[in-house]
Order: C-alpha cells, then sequence, then structure tokens
C-alpha cells in the first residue's frame, strides 16, 4: 500500500473516523512498528510534516530516520538514458533500491519547481522513488499533492462541523513569492468526497488544474463566496495555466475580520506556514475561530492512521 494522494483514501469518512479513535489514544498500538524504520526524506523545508511525522511513526513504535536532501544527500538525477557528466552524482534508481534496504517505508517531500508545468505534473521524484523502491511510499508533499495535509484538514473539519453540509470555501490569498498548488489541489479532492456546499474563490487567472477542480464550483467575487460560510480555508497558490506566475497580489484578498463577519461565524483555516497581514490579518488568526493549531496537531493523527495502515497490509 502507498499513500501517494487523496485517491488512495478508500472511504474517507471511515478514515476520519478512525482517526479520531487513534487520536483519543495515540499509544495504543506503540508496538506495531517495533524493528521497524521509516524514511522520511527531504528535498524541501518542513516543520510540521517533518515533526508530526516522526511524532507518528513513534507513536506506533516505528524508527524514523530523517535526510535532507536539499543538504545532505547526493543531487540525484531521475532522467533515464543521462550521460552523468553534469552536476548530478547518484540516480534515482540505486537511491531509492538502497534506502529501501535501510527502511521498511520512505516517506518523500519534493515540492513542484514551478519551472517545467509537465516535469512538476509528471510527479517526477515522487513516481520516479515508487518505480524503483522496493517498499510503501508516502507523499508528503509533491508537485501536485499535499495528501497528508488534506486527511488533517478534513479531521479537523470532522471535529468542528455541526452541519449535514456545511458551506467550505477554498480562498485564494495574496502572497510575495509563487508557490505550487499542492495544497489546494489535495484539499478540492478532499472536499469532493465530502458532503458539502463547497465553493472556491480567487482572481481570474488562479483557475486550478481543470483536471482537479472538475465540477466544483468556483465564485471570482470573494465577498459573495464568504456569505453564510461555515468554513473559511485560506492558501495562496501560482497561475496555474500562466504556470507558475504570480499575476496579482492584490492586498484586496487578504482575510481580515470584516470579511470574516461575511460569513455564518465561519472557523478560519490555514496549513501553516501563514504570512502574517499578508494572507490574514492578526485579528482573525489569533482570534476564537481560527483553527489553525488543531489542524496542525491532527497532522500527526493523519501520517500515524496512514502508518498504521501501511504496517497493517504489510
Ligand atoms: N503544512 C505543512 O505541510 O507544513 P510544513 O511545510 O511546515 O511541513
Amino acid at each position: 500500500m502507498n499513500y501517494l494522494s487523496i485517491n488512495d483514501i478508500n472511504s474517507l469518512h471511515d478514515w476520519v473516523q478512525e482517526a479520531i479513535t487513534i487520536k483519543k489514544d495515540p499509544l495504543k498500538d506503540h508496538t506495531l512498528g517495533k524493528d521497524k524504520s521509516i524514511g522520511l526524506l527531504f528535498f524541501n523545508s518542513s516543520l510540521r510534516t517533518r515533526l508530526s511525522t516522526q511524532k507518528a511513526a513513534l507513536n506506533l513504535g516505528l524508527n524514523p530516520i530523517v535526510m535532507n536532501f536539499s543538504n545532505e544527500g547526493w543531487a540525484l538525477e531521475f532522467e533515464d538514458g543521462t550521460i552523468m557528466d553534469q552536476g548530478k552524482s547518484e540516480h534515482v534508481k540505486e537511491a531509492a533500491q538502497v534506502i529501501s534496504q535501510y527502511c521498511d517505508i520512505i516517506a518523500i517531500r519534493a515540492f513542484a519547481l514551478l519551472e517545467d508545468k509537465e516535469k512538476d505534473q509528471a510527479e517526477e521524484v515522487l513516481l520516479n522513488f515508487k518505480k524503483y523502491a522496493s517498499v510503501p511510499i508516502v507523499n508528503m508533499e509533491s508537485s501536485v499533492g499535499h495528501p497528508l495535509q488534506a486527511l488533517a484538514d478534513a479531521i479537523t473539519l470532522a471535529e468542528y462541523n455541526q452541519k449535514k453540509s456545511p458551506k467550505v470555501v477554498l480562498s485564494w490569498a495574496p502572497h510575495p513569492k509563487a508557490l505550487p498548488h499542492a495544497v489546494a489541489n489535495s484539499f478540492v479532492q478532499m472536499m469532493q468526497l465530502q458532503d458539502a456546499e463547497f465553493v472556491i474563490t480567487h482572481p481570474e487567472g488562479y483557475e486550478l488544474d481543470p483536471e482537479i477542480t472538475k465540477n466544483s464550483k468556483i465564485e471570482y467575487n470573494q465577498e459573495e463566496a464568504f456569505k453564510n460560510a461555515d468554513f473559511i480555508y485560506v492558501k495562496n497558490w501560482s497561475s496555474f495555466s500562466d504556470y507558475g506566475q504570480v499575476i496579482s497580489k492584490d492586498k484586496n484578498w487578504m482575510i481580515d475580520q470584516p470579511k470574516m463577519n461575511l460569513t455564518n461565524n465561519a472557523k478560519f483555516m490555514h496549513c501553516l506556514p501563514v504570512r502574517r497581514n499578508v494572507i490574514v490579518a492578526d485579528e482573525v488568526l489569533d482570534g476564537e475561530n481560527s483553527l489553525v493549531i488543531e489542524q496542525a496537531n491532527n497532522r500527526t493523527y493523519a501520517a500515524q492512521l496512514v502508518l498504521k495502515k501501511i504496517l497493517e497490509n504489510e
């Protein structure tokens, strides 16, 4: 079993309920991973993913081994048949097989580079590790998706939702740098599995991949989208059609209290890290309706559920 995308969840409802059960007694399965190791490979920075996945592994008795490829590993080559006479020292073919000798599970973080749409969409790093490794692979945020984050978000929604079909709004907000689409993509895919009124709002030109959004409603007027919302999930992403470009930094899209006042006393969600007073005003982030710390807390139980399922399956 691998956990590469939201598509690997066979029943979101059952997974969320199981994660909530784990949260009540996180050490119940503390011997399940005894004498086994998980390799956490980071090609990019992380706070939450790195620590919550280590914590989840430790809760299962699984030994985490962490490697930062950005400054510790050999520079990896991913293309087949390359003459490796330039900067890359090791091919993923050997690296993935070698790491499989030391680790029973491999988890990988490798963001989109936002330079070559085709390469990013092909999930070059994640899927080459899957191709050449002989152990299960977990996605800790790839070019296209962040399914551990979306699973944690689903747990948080379940914990705070009080309606059969809540209104959930995914809103773009401005950011000075070009950011990938992974968090938004997985959130959309996860919401498509929920009984909810789901609306995506962003300036024109920021449409996500239509193969991800499918029939999800898009409302270009943010204030209209916020009306009667029960949850506001905020994230920046760069343009998908004008790939990787920042085509707007419109400050009017920042989330502030007057905007939250348009909602049905909505809860505020963000995956973190977040830029204060750029994406969201202090008053909202620090307000009583902010769920960001609980979302981060639930990253442990999302990861623990995934690792538990993999260990039980092996
Ligand atoms: N939300 C999230 O994935 O946080 P990190 O980038 O700090 O891991």
